[in-house]
C-alpha cells in the first residue's frame, strides 16, 4: 500500500476525503495533521478525531500542528463550513486522545525515519505544517515521494477573493515555500473541484447506502452545498479534498499539464493568487502538475462504492 499523510483543516469535504482514504486498502494512512484553517485548529484536530472514529479508526495518530499561517493573521471560513466546521451532522465527541507531540515534528521524524521516496503528502488545508516541516529540516524535501495538494486556481479564479483559492490564501507565505522546494507536485486546483460536483442524485446515492458514514457523507454535502448553490448557482457544491485522495486511487480519472505555478505573496489586491503558466508563455521552469480536469462520474462511482465500505 502507499504510506500517506493527510495534512487537514476538517471541514466537511476534509472528512470526506479522509473517510476515502480511510476505506481503501491501496493506502496506508500513516497520520493525520491538522492546521489552522477553515476553522481554528482546536477544533480542526477535533473534527479529524471523530472522523476516524466514524470510520472505526480510532488507532490512527491525529496530530494538531500550526494554529497560525507563517506570517499572515488567520482567515477561517464558518461561513461556508458552519461554525464546528463540521455542521451538517453532530457526531460525537471523540474518545481517542490527541497523539503527543506536534504535528510538524510528526511529519519531520516520519520523513526520517520511513526509506526515501516511500511517503507521499496530501495537504487539504493551508500549507502551513508543511512549509514549517520543510524549513526546519530541508534534508526531508527529496525523501518526500509525492504531494498531492487540493489548492489554487487558474481560469476559475478564486472563491475567496476574486483572485485566490482560500487554502493558498490563508498561508501564501508556506504555498510559496512549498511550490519552491522542488519536491513533486499534483495540484487540484477549483478548475477541477468545481466539475466534481454533489448533485441531488449524488447526495442521495450516500444516503442510500444505509450506513452511518453513507449518512454522514449524505448530511456534509448536503449541509455544503446550501452554501454554494446560493453562491454559484449551479447544479451542486464542488467537492473539492477528496479530488486529492480519488487521484492517488484512480490518477486516470484527471488530466492535467506540468507547468509552472508561482504563488503572489507580495499584492494584497491578488495575495495568494496561484499564477500558473498554463500555455507556457514564460520559460519558468515546470514545478507542479496541475490538473484541469476531472471525470466526474467515475469520481463520484469510486466514492460511493468506497464510503460503502466502511
Ligand atoms: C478548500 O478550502 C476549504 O474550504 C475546503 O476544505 C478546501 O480545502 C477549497 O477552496
Ligand atoms: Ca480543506
Amino acid at each position: 500500500a502507499r504510506k500517506i499523510i493527510i495534512d487537514t483543516d476538517p471541514g466537511q469535504d476534509d472528512a470526506v476525503a479522509i473517510l476515502l482514504a480511510l476505506a481503501s486498502p491501496e493506502l496506508e494512512v500513516l497520520g493525520i495533521t491538522c492546521v489552522a484553517g477553515n476553522v481554528p485548529l482546536a477544533l480542526t484536530q477535533l473534527n479529524a478525531r471523530k472522523v476516524c472514529e466514524l470510520a472505526g479508526r480510532s488507532d490512527l495518530p491525529v496530530f494538531a500542528g500550526c494554529e497560525r499561517p507563517i506570517e499572515r493573521a488567520l482567515v477561517t471560513a464558518e461561513y461556508v463550513h458552519g461554525k464546528t466546521g463540521l455542521d451538517g451532522i453532530a457526531l460525537p465527541d471523540p474518545q481517542m486522545p490527541l497523539a503527543p507531540g506536534h504535528a510538524v515534528d510528526f511529519l519531520i521524524e516520519t520523513l526520517r525515519t520511513e526509506p526515501a521516496g516511500s511517503v507521499t503528502l496530501c495537504p487539504l488545508g493551508p500549507l502551513t505544517n508543511i512549509a514549517m516541516a520543510f524549513q526546519r529540516a530541508p534534508e526531508i524535501v527529496e525523501r518526500v515521494a509525492e504531494i498531492v495538494l487540493m489548492g489554487g486556481a487558474y481560469f476559475e479564479v478564486g472563491n475567496v477573493t476574486p483572485a485566490a483559492e482560500f487554502n493558498i490564501y490563508v498561508d501564501p507565505q508556506a504555498a510559496d515555500i512549498v511550490m519552491k522546494s522542488g519536491a513533486q507536485i499534483a495540484m487540484m486546483p477549483l478548475d477541477v473541484t468545481h466539475q466534481a460536483l454533489t448533485t441531488r442524485a449524488r447526495i442521495e446515492a450516500f444516503r442510500a447506502l444505509g450506513t452511518r458514514a453513507g449518512h454522514a457523507v449524505a448530511s456534509w454535502t448536503d449541509f455544503y452545498e446550501r452554501f454554494d448553490m446560493a453562491k454559484y448557482g449551479s447544479d451542486g457544491a464542488p467537492l473539492h479534498d477528496p479530488c486529492v485522495i480519488a487521484y492517488l486511487l484512480e490518477p486516470g480519472l484527471f488530466s492535467g499539464r506540468h507547468v509552472n505555478v508561482e504563488i503572489e505573496t507580495g499584492s494584497e489586491l491578488t495575495m495568494g493568487m496561484t499564477v500558473v503558466d498554463w500555455w507556457r508563455v514564460t520559460d519558468r521552469p515546470a514545478n507542479a502538475m496541475v490538473m484541469g480536469a476531472v471525470d466526474a462520474e467515475g469520481f463520484y462511482a469510486l466514492l460511493t462504492e468506497r464510503i460503502a465500505r466502511l
